[in-house]
C-alpha cells in the first residue's frame, strides 16, 4: 500500500494533466474542475455520467477531452429505436466465404461517447452498462474482451424530460462519477457569444494508448492511509444510516470513493491521498448510489444533500502518512 513515486513521475503526470486541460478549454469554456474530473475518472479506469440540459456543452465536453486523449474514439447517439446489437455488433454472413464474421460494435474502442444515453429503452442501455461492468461483451455466446484502455463518457438530459427512460437505478453505479452541468457563469457565456462565428478550434492529442495505461497503473500505486479508509467508511456509514434514505452507499461505492481520490491526488502531484481529495469527490462518486425514501423523493431530497450532510457531521483524523514530513504538494 505504501507508495514512492519519483518526483519526476509526479510533475510528468501534473503537467499532462494541465496540457489536456487547456486544450480542451480551447473548444469547451468553462471550469477546469470539469476536465479534472474527467481525468479522475480516466486514472481510476471508471466512467463517468454527465447529466444537464440540452445546449449546456456537454457533447462538446466530451469530444474535446476525448481528443486530447489520442485513443480510438467512437461515438454512440442513442435514440429510442437503438438496439443492444447496435452496440455489441452482430454476425454477418460473409457472401466470399460463406461464414458468419462478427462485425464488432462502437464498443469496441478506448473511448466511447454514449450520448443522450436515457433516449433509449432500457435493455438497450444495458447492453453498455454490462459491457462497462465486465469489460468484455458477449454476442452469440462468443465472448469477447473490450479494448485497454476502455472509458465511456456518457450524456443524459435530466431525468424529469419527456421521451427518457431513466438509467436502471441497479445500474448508475456501473459509473465512477457522475457530473451535473448547469448554465455557465456569465462571463464564460459572454466569451462563448464573443467567439462563437470564429471556426471551433481543433483540439490537438495530448497523450496516447499507452500513456493512458502507464497513468492508471501510477494511480493505482498511490498510498492511501488507514485514517482515509476509515474516513470513507464513516461517511458511506452515515448515508446508511440516514433516516430519509431507502438504500445508501454500497461497498463498491466506497471503494469507487478510494479509486477515484488515488486518481485526484495524482493530477495534483501527489503520490498519497489526502483527507481534501475524499471530500472533493465524495458527492460525485457517491451521490448518485444513494437511493432516498418515496417520501424524501418527493419532496426533492437528493443523494448529494445527504453527502453534504455526511462531510459535514463526519470528522477525520489527519493521516500521518509515510509521505507526510516530505510533501511535494
Ligand atoms: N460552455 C461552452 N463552451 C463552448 N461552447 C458552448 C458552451 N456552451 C454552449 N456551447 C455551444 O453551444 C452548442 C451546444 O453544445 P452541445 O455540446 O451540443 O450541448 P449539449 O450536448 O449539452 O446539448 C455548441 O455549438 C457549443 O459550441
Ligand atoms: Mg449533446
Amino acid at each position: 500500500m505504501q507508495a514512492s513515486l519519483s518526483h519526476d513521475k509526479l510533475s510528468r503526470v501534473s503537467q499532462l494533466a494541465r496540457a489536456i486541460t487547456d486544450e480542451v478549454g480551447r473548444a469547451f469554456i468553462g471550469s477546469p474542475h470539469t476536465t479534472e474530473a474527467l481525468l479522475v475518472a480516466l486514472l481510476a479506469r471508471g466512467h463517468v455520467l454527465i447529466e444537464g440540459f440540452p445546449g449546456v456543452a456537454k457533447t462538446t465536453l466530451v469530444k474535446a477531452f476525448s481528443a486530447t486523449l489520442g485513443c480510438h474514439f467512437r461515438r454512440i447517439q442513442f435514440t429510442p429505436d437503438l438496439l443492444p446489437s447496435d452496440i455489441t455488433g452482430t454476425y454477418i454472413l460473409d457472401m466470399r466465404t460463406n461464414t458468419f464474421v462478427l462485425r464488432e460494435g462502437p464498443v469496441f474502442t478506448n473511448v466511447l461517447l454514449g450520448d443522450e444515453i436515457n433516449r433509449a429503452p432500457a435493455k438497450t442501455q444495458s447492453a453498455l452498462l454490462e459491457a462497462m461492468q465486465e469489460q468484455q461483451v458477449t454476442i452469440e455466446g462468443e465472448t469477447r474482451a473490450l479494448a485497454e484502455p476502455f472509458i465511456v463518457l456518457a450524456t443524459q438530459n435530466p431525468i424529469e424530460q419527456e421521451g427518457t427512460y431513466p438509467l436502471p437505478e441497479a445500474q448508475v453505479d456501473r459509473f465512477l462519477i457522475k457530473l451535473k452541468m448547469g448554465y455557465p457563469l456569465p462571463a464564460d457565456e459572454k466569451r462563448m457569444l464573443m467567439t462563437y462565428d470564429k471556426p471551433p478550434p481543433a483540439v490537438r492529442p495530448v497523450i496516447g494508448p499507452a500513456e493512458v495505461l502507464e497513468m492508471q497503473a501510477l494511480a493505482q500505486g498511490v498510498f492511501v492511509a488507514e485514517e482515509l479508509v476509515d474516513y470513507v467508511i464513516a461517511l458511506v456509514a452515515f448515508t446508511r444510516a440516514h433516516a430519509r434514505v431507502y438504500l445508501g452507499a454500497s461497498p463498491r461505492a466506497g471503494l469507487a470513493l478510494l479509486h477515484a481520490s488515488k486518481g485526484l491526488a495524482l493530477l495534483r502531484g501527489r503520490d498519497y491521498v489526502l483527507p481534501d481529495d475524499v471530500r472533493h469527490l465524495a458527492t460525485m462518486v457517491l451521490g448518485h448510489r444513494i437511493i432516498m425514501t418515496p417520501d424524501a423523493e418527493l419532496e426533492g431530497a437528493i443523494g448529494n444533500s445527504v453527502v453534504a450532510e455526511a462531510l459535514d457531521k463526519v470528522g477525520y483524523k489527519m493521516p500521518k502518512g509515510p509521505n507526510q514530513q516530505q510533501q511535494r504538494g
